[in-house]
């Protein structure tokens, strides 16, 4: 397991989703109130960047631009068809005001 700072919440603004390179991998970061939700950057309907797409702030979802599907960013759980499978989901730790993100 890898940790990865990412930086503190105040760099990251309510519900716009932010791309992250980290350990060789694509994501996508969504703050929602003072939590931070990270997710691969790819739909798994058909591999669209997530971080195109608009996050509804009260349910804590972020739709795919490319069909319209809907993930939880809790856990990335697919909400609504198109998509069927979940996009992978990684913790994100807060150590001392910093955001670590932990990859395999
Ligand atoms: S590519 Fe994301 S819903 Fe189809």
């Amino acid at each position: 397991m890898t940790t990865t700072d990412i930086g503190q919440l105040s760099d990251f603004e309510q519900g716009v989703p932010r791309q992250l390179k980290v350990d060789g991998r694509v994501l996508v970061a969504v703050r929602v109130a003072e939590e931070v939700f990270v997710l691969d950057d790819r739909c798994s309907h058909e591999e669209f960047s997530l971080s195109e797409g608009e996050v509804d702030l009260e349910t804590a979802e972020i739709e795919c631009a490319r069909h319209g599907a809907m993930f939880r960013l809790s856990d990335g759980a697919p909400m609504t068809f198109p998509a069927t499978r979940p996009v992978k989901h990684y913790d994100v730790l807060v150590r001392e005001g910093r955001l670590e993100v932990e990859t395999p």
